[in-house]
């Protein structure tokens, strides 16, 4: 049995004083959650929410990383960095990191919801760093609108997370959290169906199971992401695959997010 993983992405939103308001609401709530819990907040809290979080059950995480130890990488925040700070875990391959704005690449349709430039290659070099300096990455994997209306949900799928594990050693590999977030249910509102959710993580799960057999791709964990809220959190998380959720906007609300937390079966 696979314990729940609950995971806030905050995004860019908020300011030191936002994220003490929102975890001195949201800490009590959840006190006897039975989910593992995740807060990322944007860079600049980090430090705050670590010190806020420090005795209670949640976990801190940073949102995004860069494969480098140090150096001339203007604006960019290492693996070492992010543990000097308390981090636990690091998100990688966000839907909104992958792709470059404005930029067509033949395998990648540009929407304005991707911004970074990472590719699989990149995901791939953070989230090895991740896992060297012992943070737990979360590996975000999804189709595209148009990805999926030509049929190649599955496809698209099973690729990023084998492009995303390439060289990662079984042992390794056991850490990572999965997200299956399809990029047109983020921040959309339009949530996938539970059973198709429940499905496509499937998919993630037997890519796994190729790379590295069945005991790993069972003991993986593998999240939901995308319009998660209190009123289908339920449902998702109820589902054999799907063992907790990356949410977004309603990570921010914090009577939502411990709605969802405390949705864990
Ligand atoms: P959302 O975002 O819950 O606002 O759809 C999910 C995510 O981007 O991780």
């Amino acid at each position: 049995m696979r314990q729940t993983i609950i995971a806030g992405n905050w995004k860019m939103n908020g300011t030191r004083a936002s994220a003490e308001a929102l975890l001195g609401e949201l800490i009590p709530l959840i006190a006897n959650a039975s989910a593992k819990v995740i807060v990322c907040p944007t860079s600049t809290a980090l430090e705050t929410v670590g010190d806020i979080i420090a005795d209670t059950n949640i976990a801190l995480g940073g949102q995004d990383l860069f494969w480098k130890a140090k150096g001339a990488y203007t604006g960019q925040i290492s693996a070492g960095m992010l543990l000097d700070l308390g981090c636990e875990y690091v998100i990688v391959g966000h839907s909104e990191c992958r792709g470059r704005f404005g930029v067509p690449e033949p395998d990648f349709t540009p929407t304005i919801l991707a911004y970074f430039g990472d590719s699989d290659t990149t995901v791939n070099l953070k989230l090895r760093a991740a896992l060297a300096n012992n943070l737990i990455p979360i590996l975000c994997v999804g189709e595209t609108l148009q990805e999926r209306q030509a049929g190649n949900t599955d496809s698209v799928v099973a690729a990023q997370t084998k492009a995303g594990l390439a060289e990662v050693s079984a042992e390794d590999a056991v850490e990572v959290i999965f997200a299956y977030e399809p990029v047109w249910a983020i921040g959309t509102g339009e949530v996938c169906a539970s059973d198709e959710a429940d499905r496509v993580c499937g998919v993630v799960r037997s890519a796994v199971a190729e790379l590295y057999g069945s005991e790993v791709a069972e003991a993986v964990h593998i999240q939901y992401g995308g319009s998660v809220k209190p009123d289908n959190a339920i449902e998702l998380l109820a589902k054999p695959n799907i063992d907790g959720a990356l949410v977004g906007g309603a990570s921010l609300k914090a009577q939502d997010f411990a709605a969802i937390v405390n949705a864990a079966p």
